[in-house]
């Protein structure tokens, strides 16, 4: 037993223990690749710890019981760095990148530099010095020259090396202290139960926790380190690399995101994949950092100011900020769906100022708890519309209350309706001057009409002053040329300039004017296809529910609202006006499309069909290229033949035309539907 042991032999045990532990610290910590359990790992420990408190006098400052030895500071002790701890000159823009790459090529004549690019973390810089492979010292950057003495709070993170076996003499290791994404949520949602004030963001909670006067507190904290600087005088590294391959030999955690660069275009590309690859870490970036790789040609470039000229930080704009949500407004569509709006103050995101963003609705607002005065994150995603994506509840003012949904639309007042089971809510009256407005930009729109001259300002004031109350309004504009030209601001020229535009739209296509009357869920694509089935305003009128049946690519959410739509009184005099007012309201002769299973192809259909009838097999031949001709002879490509298929059928197996029948047919067809 223990008491038993002798010094020597408890001296060695000790040695064996503490070298396992580190091995397994390291292998757990650095590697993320522990091979023994978390119970063995314990015991290795706890017999660490009771051999320890035998033998008080062979305990060492840099044993792995000895991490929390530390009572509670009052404050940091200043450090001073032997060597200062400069910041980085910053970019958004490759062309500062090249302008330091000719700095440093000019610096370096006729040298040519190699640069070592590697990630930019998002924590707080830190260093640590060692004395004969043990850590003595780990301090906070500071003003560069001094910072405050935080060794008892470093060394709780197990990370951290307290020892680096077999060097000598003094070497330096800074790097960043930083959170994982996943670790800091897991801790705020902890915090949260508790009743806690929670962190901001991964960062300020690493700096908050390196803060901490009491290092039992910090050694609960998730806090990582990754090494990304080595200062080590004697038989040192002679590059940059070289340095993070040894500290990665030392035992610290170095980043594998690295990659050696000889020109500004190879520096953009690994900054453009670790942009792409960002969202995808388990820990924040900011950009990255750009070296000069040759210790020697570091040192012929110096610094000047507080930054080094061999080093650049290559930052991405940051897609996530945070600003005040000074109200919550709303915004009605053109289908009366009424979406919640942030008012914010303006805050710089991604690239541009924003003050609006999308709070989706009502039940997104519910869910995130967003509170008018709230301090809010503010973030682009891949799309454009900036989006409200949280809410800084360590931020939360007193006395703030629960946002109430709008009851009535604030455009016409009529009471609002959200329907059983949707998330959405909408202002049901068609008359309501927001959807009216909203509809005409529709219909004028780039996809839609086309109309040049009528911009949104001028359809709020053509609505405001009681000119066009609908789509159909707009084409009787030009018997009011002269009271348009009275209005403020509108010369004669701009009032024949609109009115053109809208006498040019009369051309445009059947299924550009379905989609322009923005009936709901029907799109650019779905309205080319109503258009081709149906073939024109006067049969779309009659079609019901079922007619819609057997057109692949409109199922019956789509189909039920374009009946919906048309059994509306207003609508279909609507539409009727616009017919009478000139608009195309037929499909025009089909363009060929050069791509399709059929594209170019001549095919005849005999036999009967059962899914379909001939009109329609012909109607989506030609959607997809093809031609329908009525005989077979040595120029048709392809025969489709139904029930009963007779002399057409043998003609085709005379001349060897490949010949499918419907099933087959309609496979094709389903194909080419679900790829457009
Ligand atoms: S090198 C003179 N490398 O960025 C060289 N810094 O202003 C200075 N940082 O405070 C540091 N990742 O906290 C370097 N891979 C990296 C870095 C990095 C993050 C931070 C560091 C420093 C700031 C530079």
């Amino acid at each position: 037993m223990p008491s038993r042991l002798t010094r020597t032999s408890a001296r060695a045990r000790l040695q064996k223990l503490r070298a396992a532990i580190r091995d397994h610290d390291h292998r757990y910590y650095v590697l993320a690749q522990p091979s023994i359990d978390d119970e063995a790992y314990d015991a290795l420990v706890r017999e660490l710890s009771e051999l320890e408190h035998l033998f008080p006098d062979l305990v060492t400052p840099d044993s792995p019981t000895q991490r929390v030895g530390d009572q509670p500071t009052r404050t940091f002790p200043p450090v001073t760095h032997d060597v200062p701890m400069l910041s980085l000159a910053n970019t958004y823009v490759e062309a500062d990148v090249t302008a330091f790459d000719d700095r440093v090529r000019t610096g370096l004549a006729p040298d040519r530099p190699r640069y070592v690019c590697e990630l930019k973390y998002d924590g707080i810089a830190v260093s640590l010095v060692y004395d004969d492979g043990r850590l003595v010292r780990g301090a906070t950057r500071g003003d560069g020259t001094a910072g405050d003495d935080i060794t008892a709070n470093l060394r709780t993170i197990r990370a951290i090396p307290l020892q680096v076996p077999g060097v000598k003499g003094r070497i330096e290791v800074r790097g960043e202290a930083y959170m994982r994404r996943d670790d800091f949520e897991r801790m705020n949602s902890e915090r949260e139960a508790a009743g806690e004030k929670l962190f901001v963001n991964p960062r300020n909670s690493a700096a908050g926790t390196l803060k901490l006067q009491d290092p039992r507190e910090v050694a609960k904290r998730p806090l990582q380190f990754v090494a990304y600087g080595l200062r080590m005088p004697l038989r040192g590294p002679s590059t940059h690399h070289d340095g993070l391959q040894k500290l990665r030999a030392m035992g610290f955690s170095v980043s594998r995101h690295l990659r050696r660069c000889s020109t500004v275009a190879e520096i953009v590309e690994f900054w453009k994949e670790q942009g792409a690859g960002r969202e995808a870490l388990p820990f924040d970036i900011d950009g990255i950092v750009v070296k000069v790789d040759e210790l020697r040609h570091q040192e012929r470039l110096g610094a000047i100011a507080k930054s080094p000229r061999w080093a650049i930080a290559f930052k991405f704009a940051s897609r996530k900020a945070e600003t005040r949500l000074q109200d919550i407004l709303f915004q009605i569509g053109r289908v009366g769906t009424v979406t919640p709006v942030a008012d914010l103050e303006p805050v710089f995101v991604g690239g541009s100022t924003v003050s609006r963003a999308t709070l989706h609705n009502e039940e997104y607002i519910r869910s995130l708890d967003i509170r008018v005065g709230d301090t809010v994150v503010v973030e682009k995603g891949g799309d454009v519309i900036p989006k409200v994506s949280g809410v800084v509840l360590a931020k939360r003012q007193p006395g703030s209350k629960v946002f109430r949904f709008a009851k009535r639309c604030p455009s016409c007042g009529s009471s609002l309706f959200r329907p059983e089971g949707e998330a959405n809510t909408y202002c049901e009256n068609q008359q309501c001057p927001a959807q009216i407005r909203e509809r005409i930009r529709h219909f004028s729109s780039r996809g839609a009409m086309d109309i040049e001259g009528l911009g949104d300002a001028i359809v709020d004031e053509l609505v405001t002053r009681g000119f066009i109350r609908d789509v159909a309004d707009l084409y009787a504009l030009s018997q009011r040329a002269e009271d348009l030209s009275e209005l403020d601001g509108w010369g004669k020229r701009s009032v024949a300039n609109l009115l053109d535009g809208i006498e040019q739209s009369r051309s445009r296509s059947f299924d550009r004017l379905l989609f322009a009357l923005g009936i709901r869920h029907v799109g650019e694509s779905v309205a080319k296809l109503v258009a081709e089935h149906a073939g024109s305003l006067e049969r779309l009128l009659s079609l019901t529910h079922d007619d819609f049946d057997e057109v692949s690519g409109i199922g019956p959410r789509i189909s039920q609202s374009i009946v919906h739509f048309f059994a509306d009184r207003s609508n279909r005099r609507l539409v009727e006006r616009l017919s009478a007012a000139g608009l195309v309201v037929r499909a025009g002769p089909r363009s060929r499309p050069a791509q399709g299973p059929f594209a170019g192809k001549t095919v005849v259909l005999t036999g009967g069909l059962e899914s379909l009838t001939r009109d329609d097999a012909k109607r989506r031949i030609e959607a997809s290229g093809g031609r329908v001709a009525s005989s077979v002879s040595a120029r048709t490509d392809l025969v489709v033949a139904g029930a009963d298929a007779g002399s057409k059928l043998a003609k085709a197996r005379e001349l060897g035309i490949r010949v499918i029948d419907e099933a087959e047919f309609l496979k094709i067809l389903e194909e080419t539907a679900s790829e457009a």
